[in-house]
């Protein structure tokens, strides 16, 4: 299956990293019933980020859960060297692995890397990268990622300048190839980055800090539709 059967045109993607992990069954089980389908599932490594974040182990926890309902794992790799992880990822229930151009030299072969694995691919883009360098290697992905904050933590604010970026991305890439957005995606901001031309738009607190996941990602649905 490829990335674009996963997909149902404009999709919210929780993001899992910031779901509560002491109730992390409880809370995807919230997100899946109200129908979310593709999750985001961030993989830090303390180096091209501070933090260290989640990674195989928590994957092989949850991939039967959300492949059983039909959904799809979406990862998203703020590591140095990201193709060293594509096996043990894929072995651990990955549909997706999303990369730093930053941190990759020849994009080209990376993104082979993934796709002889069966894996889905996108590739990521920091507020400070620069978008035509890297417009042509986007051409062969399922979907590049414009970051609206600086990848590493959940909960911090929209920056604005992604908006002319996702735009600007969207009309340098093919049709096929969508436009996804990661970093302080909420009610106000969802709407903003759609029309900007996203269709994959990751909401990590907006959807798991709030007192009910299930109502929050509706209201993100609603928002963008
Ligand atoms: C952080 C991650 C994001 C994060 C988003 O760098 O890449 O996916 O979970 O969280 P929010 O939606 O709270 O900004
Ligand atoms: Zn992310």
């Amino acid at each position: 299956m490829s990335w674009s059967d996963w997909t149902r045109g404009t999709e919210i993607e929780p993001s899992i990293y910031a779901a509560d992990f002491a109730r992390l069954g409880e809370q995807l089980d919230e997100v899946l019933s109200a129908g979310a389908r593709i999750l985001h599932f961030d993989i830090g490594d303390g180096h091209f980020v501070p933090p260290v974040t989640i990674g195989p182990v928590v994957l092989r926890s949850i991939e039967v859960m959300v492949h059983e309902v039909g959904g799809v794992l979406d990862c998203h790799l703020m590591v140095e060297n990201p193709a060293r992880h594509f096996r043990e990822l894929a072995e651990s229930g990955a549909d997706s692995v999303t990369f730093h151009v930053e941190v990759v030299d020849d994009i080209a072969s990376v993104v082979d890397e993934a796709r002889l694995l069966g894996l889905g691919v996108g590739i990521a883009l920091n507020p400070g990268t620069d978008l035509d360098a890297v417009a042509e290697a986007a051409r062969d992905v399922d979907f590049a990622l414009c970051m609206s904050i600086d990848p590493g933590y959940s909960g911090q604010a929209f920056m604005t300048e992604a908006l002319p970026r996702i735009a600007q991305l969207r009309s340098l890439l093919p049709e096929a190839v969508s436009v996804q957005v990661d970093g302080g995606i909420n009610a106000d901001t969802a709407p903003q980055a759609r029309a900007a031309g996203a269709n994959l738009l990751v909401a990590g607190s907006a959807v798991f800090c709030q007192d009910n996941a299930a109502a929050a990602y509706r209201e993100l649905v609603q928002a963008v539709s």
